[in-house]
């Protein structure tokens, strides 16, 4: 099967940007874009992105929302001019916050996804505890995933090392989205644990997102070729 991957744009830099999603935008792929990007282009620099995407693309606007209800409704509904086919919350900022978030995108007539983030990968349970969370990580992404569940939200961001633990309990139709995805002949970079596409599929991903092995190749459609190719 084609797996269904994001790329990864990370770069403030609209040029760098633009440049990458043409050479790639021949293949099927999709693109994220996240914090770096967009806090310092904005949705303008968004749309420039937009606009070199092919039309197929699919555009992952990773901007991790955790505030009040109100202000995560109001920013969601300012993300949705950029027309994303994907936005996400921290399941950490609670129901009614995820609540908020899937009612603002049910008025549009195709709402994008939401997806939650449970607990960031860079936690152990040291730091865990240090924030007041006495709880093993798996125990603590396990309840934050079933919250971001129930509240509506299509899915979780989620580490190779979720992935069975997740969809055994979540179900077959709760999107796992997965970053830490390293072809088998590429560097690990600063991911500790990773798992190749192939792994990752086999174990019940939906989408993986792969950044670094395809933006950082001296060939970027030639890597992205044969990540999709497997
Ligand atoms: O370059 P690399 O393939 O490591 O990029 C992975 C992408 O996924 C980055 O945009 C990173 O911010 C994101 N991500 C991650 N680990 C998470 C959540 C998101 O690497 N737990």
């Amino acid at each position: 099967m084609t797996p269904r991957i994001f790329c990864a744009v990370d770069t403030a830099d609209p040029a760098q940007a633009m440049k990458l999603v043409r050479q790639l935008s021949g293949l099927p792929l999709h693109f994220k874009l996240g914090l770096e990007f967009f806090t310092a282009q904005g949705l303008a620099g968004v749309e420039k992105i937009r606009a070199v995407m092919s039309g197929k693309a699919e555009l992952f606007l990773d901007l991790k929302f955790h505030d009040i209800p109100n202000t995560v409704a109001g920013a969601v509904r300012s993300a949705l001019e950029a027309n994303p086919q994907f936005l996400t919350v921290h399941a950490a900022g609670g129901s009614a916050m995820m609540r908020a978030a899937v009612e603002v995108v049910h008025t549009v007539s195709r709402p994008p996804k939401i997806l939650a983030v449970t607990v960031l990968t860079h936690l152990d349970e040291k730091d865990l505890a240090s924030v007041g969370q006495s709880v093993p990580v798996a125990g603590q992404v396990l309840r934050l995933a079933r919250l971001a569940q129930e509240s509506g939200v299509d899915g979780v961001v989620c580490s190779p090392r979720e992935i069975e633990m997740l969809r055994k309990n979540l179900g077959r139709d709760f999107l796992l989205v997965v970053p830490g995805i390293r072809p088998a002949a590429a560097a690990a970079d600063d991911q500790k644990r990773t798992l190749t596409p192939e792994q990752a599929i086999a174990l019940g991903a939906d989408y993986l997102v792969i950044g670094r092995p395809i933006t950082e190749s001296a060939d970027p459609s030639a890597a992205a070729r044969q990540i999709l190719a497997v």
